[in-house]
């Protein structure tokens, strides 16, 4: 039996939601879905038209619509409907790298800056459906860009800043990214990342953008390519500070995002706009139980998922105040998130089981240090929890004070399916609980069987939500192949799962060939695919192993070219090129040399072998009767990394 933590008295007191409501609402939106959004749907988001039809949803079709018919505009949503009330509130809190780094900027002050960028991309020449790469630091600008071009219409692409210009170069050529915005170098523990230079590389094969938007960030020497690239605060200058928004339809798309997938390249997740906007605004403020006036702090880059629904949209289509922080956890030193929290008295805190992990290895000792009590939430995301990291959080971080929200969610759902909400779940360590208002979660076995009660199996989602991706951008069929063919009529997430007597949710982790990284998601294809580039590689596997912080690291079994010998620095250029290929999020942490692989007969590589030799489960390796030379095993288990 797992330890069950009951409901906080002072976050029963002042919740937005107890369980009762939960319960109520919950089998409202499950009976009565229609109802139960529109109403949600009024709450939530100002539309200019109201919408003809509230859902229009069919997984075999791979069709997906909400409130067709509805006009609306995001940046409007998160700004202009917030001026009367609430101009002169801060929205953004920045918190730069250097603790001596920070500033405020108000609802006014955002909406203007939105506004003369929205229409210095029209003079520009963006339109209304083009796509704008987005390549910057976590800098205010960075959420200005992103809803400059939904005021606009245009679909942002933002690409996280820390993959290499190969990675940005793929991202820009598969959505036909026109402009980019960037700048000079951004700041990271102290250290600075040539961020236009960067751009400079990727740009030398993407004849198709036009023009590079730079902001100055540290005022580094750039190179700078006339009639190309232009720098933001002039072009903010000329512009006037007056840009109506686009009346967009709900179903319009508002960005694509890319993420890795157990095969190819990463694909450009679509989102679009009505139902996206109500979704996030929605989670934001029941799981974080956010009231007027709390300071908000996730700790994501906007380059992520995490960053678009819960540091930019949902915060600002509720008029919070969200930080947003350019540094690392531990920089000056490892006690950075806790003294950020003091100096801005953050109510609700947002972060990564990986960054709880690593401080936790710090010691209390730079917890103890601040006093944390504006803290009155905590959340989690990306990966799954183990209750030993739980428990730190919960009793040292919180003090025993503040609920954890431990929320489950991928990059296409949007936003958040399966959480806790503060005032009416009672805490497990380790389970994500139970579904949010809507979502229909399912187990079922390896067959499509849907499986009932407490029992394990793969974790399906039975019916649309608002913000759910719409496709994958230039490619429908790879999205209904990918994601609604596995277990026809559901929605297929890629996860195992457990339920337990009380109904809730444990994701036990990926069941396919992704691996999460300190929370960054990869695909071990792409990882073997950089490999394979080398001239002396012939061929690479490349599993997940756990891994202490990470959650998992990265574990390529290499085999090299007849006559190739190993060598440490062979060893190096391997990960120098994965870190060009890809970036140094996906440098693998464990090269083996693989004098074969195992495979069946039909030549199949069986990853299962691996990841048991990788993790050390040599007792674990299971029917090996297949394999078409099974002496491979036994060297790859002789010379295996860690046992
Ligand atoms: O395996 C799940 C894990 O992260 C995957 C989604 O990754 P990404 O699209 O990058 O989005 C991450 C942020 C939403 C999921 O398939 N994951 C995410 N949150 C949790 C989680 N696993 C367990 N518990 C979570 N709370």
């Amino acid at each position: 039996m797992s330890k069950v933590y009951d409901i906080l008295p002072d976050a029963a007191a002042r919740a937005l939601i107890n369980n009762d409501q939960y319960l109520e609402m919950y089998a409202r939106s499950v009976n009565d879905p229609e109802g139960f959004w529109a109403e949600q749907a009024e709450k939530f988001v100002t539309w200019f038209k109201k919408w003809d039809k509230v859902q229009d949803n069919d997984y075999f079709e791979g069709r997906i619509r909400w409130f067709e018919g509805a006009k609306v505009n995001v940046s409007y949503n998160c700004l202009d409907r917030h001026l009367e009330t609430r101009g002169d509130q801060t929205a953004i809190i920045w918190e730069g790298d250097s603790p001596d780094e920070a500033k405020h900027i108000t609802y006014r002050q955002l909406h203007e800056e939105v506004s003369r960028l929205a229409n210095a991309l029209k003079n520009l020449g963006v339109k209304r459906g083009d796509r704008v790469c987005i390549y910057l630091p976590m800098i205010p600008e960075a959420a200005a860009s992103m809803l400059a071009c939904t005021r606009i219409g245009a679909i942002h692409s933002v690409v996280f800043g820390g993959f290499s210009p190969d990675a940005l170069r793929d991202r820009i050529q598969d959505s036909d990214c026109q402009v980019v915005i960037t700048s000079d170098e951004s700041m990271r523990g102290g250290r600075r990342v040539p961020l236009k230079a960067n751009v400079d590389k990727a740009l030398e094969s993407c004849p198709n953008v036009r023009t590079s938007i730079v902001v100055k960030r540290t005022g580094g020497n750039v190179a700078w390519k006339e009639g190309r690239d232009v720098w933001y605060h002039e072009q903010l200058a000329a512009a006037s500070p007056d840009c109506p928004a686009e009346e967009m339809d709900a179903e319009d798309p508002l960005f694509t995002l890319y993420t890795s997938g157990s095969t190819g390249k990463p694909k450009g997740v679509l989102h679009s706009t009505g139902g996206y906007l109500l979704f996030t605004a929605m989670t934001h403020k029941y799981i974080f139980d956010y009231h007027d006036g709390d300071v908000y702090w996730c700790t994501a880059d906007v380059g992520w998922v995490t960053g678009h629904s819960y540091i930019v949209y949902g915060p600002l289509a509720n008029g919070a105040t969200t930080l947003m922080f350019e540094g690392v956890p531990t920089y000056p030193d490892a006690g950075r998130f806790w003294q950020v929290v003091d100096k801005h008295q953050v109510n609700i805190f947002y972060t990564a089981p990986t960054a709880i992990r690593s401080l936790m290895g710090q010691g209390e000792e730079l917890v103890k240090k601040t006093s944390r009590s504006s803290l009155r939430l905590l959340g989690s995301v990306g990966e799954p929890i183990n209750p030993e990291a739980w428990e730190w959080y919960y009793n040292v971080v919180g003090e025993g004070r503040c609920p954890i929200v431990d929320t489950w969610w991928q990059t296409e759902t949007g936003g958040i399916l399966i959480t806790p909400l503060p005032g009416a779940t009672k805490l497990k360590p380790g389970s994500a609980t139970r579904p949010f208002f809507g979502v229909v979660p399912a187990l079922v076995s390896n067959e499509g069987e849907v499986l009932e009660g407490a029992t394990e199996g793969n974790l399906v989602i039975t019916r649309a939500w608002p913000s759910q991706m719409r496709t994958i951008y230039g490619d429908h069929q790879r999205f209904i192949d990918t994601y609604l063919k596995t277990y026809p009529g559901t929605y297929f997430t890629g996860d195992g799962a457990r339920r337990d007597e009380d109904g809730y949710y444990w994701i036990t982790g990926r069941v396919d060939d992704v691996i999460n990284v300190s929370g960054h998601r990869m695909g071990t294809a792409e990882v073997e695919s950089a490999l394979v580039l080398h001239e002396s590689v012939a061929e690479a596997a490349v599993v997940g192993y756990p891994h202490d912080i990470k959650g998992q690291g990265i574990y390529a079994y290499v085999t090299l070219m007849v006559g190739v010998e190993p060598s440490e620095a062979l060893r190096k250029e391997l990960v120098q090129l994965v870190r060009k290929e890809i970036g140094p999020i996906a440098s693998p942490d464990v090269i083996q040399w693989a004098p074969g692989l195992p495979k069946t007969r039909s030549g199949k590589i069986m990853r299962r072998i691996l990841r048991k030799i990788a993790a050390n489960e040599i007792d674990a390796l299971g029917d090996t009767s297949t394999l078409a030379d099974p002496t491979v095993v036994q060297d790859l288990i002789e010379n295996r990394a860690v046992k």
